[in-house]
């Protein structure tokens, strides 16, 4: 019976499915459910809300098509006809199923609150300040979601999982088409990226129900909202920890340019929230909840950690300072949950160096209070920035056809 459930949960993809297995199979869920959605959609960019929890909210609109797309056997044909897909302003490539042109034609039209000049505004902001939020959005955010079970087991158990490089090298693309001048405009890549983003998400909700998942269907609006403020909230908390000078102006075209992003991937307006205080109180919300250990996360973390160390240095599986710059941004909890090791030596001087060198940067003290032990800290992360902030265009993001090899 309970497995019948879970498929159902799986199957179903709707609201109303993912309720009536949920009363059957499990008593905990039904009363996180019972808690209901309390983040108040006045405080979103809609400015409204219909009151859905975004839990039990996938995408109404991708995952039917998607799953029609596997049904007639065409996706190996989609992925060649897209491959060559890239500019914004692009015509949709002659021969694509009349269904997926609709769709696509429709996804990717800006909102009507989509502003230019913010979102110049927010690339400038990257130019300068790309950094840390390589850092935080690439390196941090990265470590955070090893630490969120369901997008851990949802990477395990993706066909990317067993090819955990190709998997961030296909995520940097988005990261990297989302920087850039005019990066949403008619010559930039954002929308394609966003979009065919958007369409894997709702091939992996179709295909993950042939593995060995089991539970709620994986990217609810409530997960990519918790993944979101691994990008988001958490960047924007960590320079404001740092002491990064920002102005009001840099902090709202940030702001804006990620609530495009959240939109484009197919959260809906209600769900995205409108300021930053009101994604803080939001992020406090789904965050504590969707976090925590899995032995999938735990081994995803070491292949990241190893990915990192392999770039500070080539060849070397030494990686204590990679372990404690990893803490350092994550926080002691979900560093315990990934299994990062405690470096004695390292955790406290990251800790002390880290904040110190990123105010010298900032003009905000002199030379001579910057421990010596920063300028090691400073080399590794140039090393990260360089990589992740000129290597991003170098592999197409296309929809999975199966899971992770077993
Ligand atoms: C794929 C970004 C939320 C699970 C991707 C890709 C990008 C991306 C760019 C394409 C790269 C690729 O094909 O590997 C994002 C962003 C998110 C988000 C920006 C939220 C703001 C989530 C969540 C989950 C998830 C919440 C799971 C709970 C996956 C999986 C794949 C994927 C399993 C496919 C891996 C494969 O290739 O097999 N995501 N994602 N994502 N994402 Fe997300």
């Amino acid at each position: 019976m309970a497995e019948l459930s879970r498929r159902e949960i799986l199957i179903s993809g709707t609201a109303l499915g993912a309720l009536g297995a949920l009363g059957i199979t499990s008593p905990a869920q039904a009363d996180a459910l019972a808690d209901g959605w309390t983040w108040p959609a006045s405080g979103s960019v809609a400015g409204s809300g219909t009151g859905a929890d975004p839990r039990w909210v996938w995408d109404d609109v991708a995952d039917p098509l998607l799953a029609s797309l596997f049904d007639r056997g065409v996706i190996p044909e989609v992925n060649r006809l897209l491959y060559d897909w890239n500019r914004n302003d692009q015509p949709l490539p002659a021969g694509l199923p009349d269904d997926l042109r609709a769709f696509i034609e429709q996804a990717r039209r800006l909102p009507s609150w989509a502003d230019q000049a913010k979102l110049d505004a927010a690339s400038r902001f990257h130019a300068l300040k790309g950094n840390y939020i390589v850092v935080l959005t690439i390196v941090g955010a990265g470590m955070l979601a090893t630490a969120i079970p369901k997008e851990a087991r949802a990477v395990y158990y993706s066909a990317g999982g067993a090819d955990l490089k190709d998997r961030v090298a296909k995520t940097n693309v988005l990261a990297y088409a989302v920087r850039p001048q005019n990066a949403w405009g008619p010559g930039g890549t954002a929308v394609v990226e966003a979009v065919k983003t958007r369409l894997v998400h709702a091939a992996v909700r179709h295909l993950l129900k042939s593995s060995p998942w089991s539970g709620p269907i994986p990217i609810s609006q409530e997960d990519m909202l918790v993944t979101w403020h691994t990008l988001a909230t958490y960047s924007m908390r960590g320079m404001r920890e740092w002491k990064v000078r920002i102005s009001s102006a840099e902090s709202t075209a940030y702001l804006h340019s990620l609530q495009l992003l959240a939109h484009m991937l197919g959260i809906r307006d209600e769900f995205i929230p409108a300021t930053w205080d009101t994604s803080y109180t939001q992020s406090d919300i789904v965050l504590p909840r969707n976090m925590g250990p899995t032995s999938e996360g735990v081994e995803l973390n070491g292949i990241l950690r190893n990915m990192l160390a392999e770039l500070t240095s080539p060849g070397s599986i030494d990686k204590p300072l990679v372990n404690a710059f990893a803490r350092y941004l994550t926080g002691n909890q979900a560093a315990d949950w990934n299994g990062i090791p405690r470096e004695p030596l390292w955790d406290p001087v990251v800790k002390t160096a880290w904040p110190l060198l990123v105010q010298f940067r900032e003009g905000l003290i002199g030379l001579p209070l910057v421990p010596a032990a920063a300028w090691l800290l400073d080399e590794m992360i140039k090393k990260w920035t360089t990589f992740y902030l000129t290597k991003g265009a170098q592999t197409k993001i296309v929809i999975p056809t199966g899971n992770r090899p077993s």
